[in-house]
């Protein structure tokens, strides 16, 4: 069916909008956690704040390393309330003309407005780094857009999340403007462990040896403690069919030279010492599957966060 904007824009002309239905939940420590639910029961409850004169916070910031979880809790979070996340590529915004930039960030609102999405910005200090004095062209342009996103920002009714890796170079008026602010890390060892054990599923570890691994992936992101398993998996399945030779040492060098650590994040002991990793020595093998494994849970069980989507009453709905 096709629909007029007034703005002559579509959301999807700015970014990919990421649908509910695929929306997972990250793994976060558990002060993240916590303060996340209470900003979702905040956002349940709009109407009763209302009654007293309040309006939940629409407005959140995300900075951390890369691959803690920044995007994927956005799409999580825009799923609980029942809303796609509509991504926004700074490239799509960013336009070499004379105050193209501006305006598009004015389309890409007022796009959002008649369709309504949470606006989640990645790589945020692409377009909102901090304005600096200065007479230069490219600086006063830079500086305007900063300006154009303050205003939007500002007039826009609905939810805004915005994620970077360097939150220091963001301008400090932005930073203000954005009413919650959660630093996401690097995952500590309880968080380590419980993601080892989602991504290896339905291959699992007995306690010790799952505690060993994630101890010899000290300062991994969620991403590449992801990447390992899967890669593990991968060759399970694969290194048969294709004459690997699956002995655990085997496996597990070839797993690390394809999962490569984020430059900025250090290497991991497992990465540093390969198959020499004390932790490897206690690690079963052939990896066990769950089943093989009483008392081992299967299922990550659900944090605190996961509940039925609400649809909740949109404030810039219009009629
Ligand atoms: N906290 C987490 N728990 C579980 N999986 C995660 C977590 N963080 C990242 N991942 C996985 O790593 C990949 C990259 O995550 P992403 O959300 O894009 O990180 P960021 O936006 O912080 O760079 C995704 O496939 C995601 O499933
Ligand atoms: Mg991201």
């Amino acid at each position: 069916m096709a629909r007029r904007y007034s703005s002559g824009a579509d959301p999807s002309d700015f970014g990919d909008l990421l649908s509910p239905s695929e929306a997972e939940e990250p793994i976060l420590a558990r002060p993240v956690r916590a303060a996340l639910l209470e900003w979702l029961t905040e956002i349940w409850a709009a109407e009763e704040l209302l009654a007293v004169g309040l309006k939940p916070r629409r407005r959140a910031l995300f900075h951390g390393p890369p691959g803690t979880g920044k995007t994927t809790l956005a799409h999580h979070l825009a799923a609980r309330l029942g809303l796609p996340l509509l991504v926004v590529r700074p490239e799509k915004l960013v336009d070499s003309l004379l105050g193209g930039t501006g305006r598009n960030i004015g389309a890409l609102f007022e796009a959002v407005r008649e369709e309504p999405a949470v606006l989640f910005f990645d790589e945020f200090e692409a377009i909102a780094a901090a304005r600096q004095p200065g007479g230069r062209d490219a600086q006063r342009e830079m500086n305007s857009v900063v300006n154009v996103l303050l205003q939007r920002i500002e007039g826009h009714d609905g939810f805004i999340i915005a994620a970077s890796n360097f939150a220091r170079s963001l301008d400090p008026a932005i930073w203000r403007r954005f009413e919650l602010q959660i630093e996401i890390e690097v995952p500590g060892q309880e968080e380590r462990e419980r993601i080892l054990a989602r991504y290896l599923a339905p291959f699992g570890l007995p306690a010790a040896a799952l505690a060993g691994l994630a101890r010899a992936c000290d300062t991994a992101s969620p991403a590449l403690l992801r990447m390992l398993c899967e890669g593990l998996k991968r060759n399970l399945v694969i290194g048969p069919q294709v004459g690997w030779p699956m002995d655990r040492d085997g496996v597990f060098d070839r797993v690390l030279a394809a999962a490569v650590p984020h430059p900025d994040l250090g290497r991991p002991e497992l990465w540093t010492r390969g198959r020499k990793a004390p932790a490897l020595a206690g690690l079963p093998w052939p990896l066990p599957r769950l089943d093989d494994l009483p008392g081992i849970e299967a299922a990550e069980s659900a944090g605190g966060l996961l509940r039925p989507a609400v649809v909740v009453p949109w404030p810039g709905r219009g009629e």
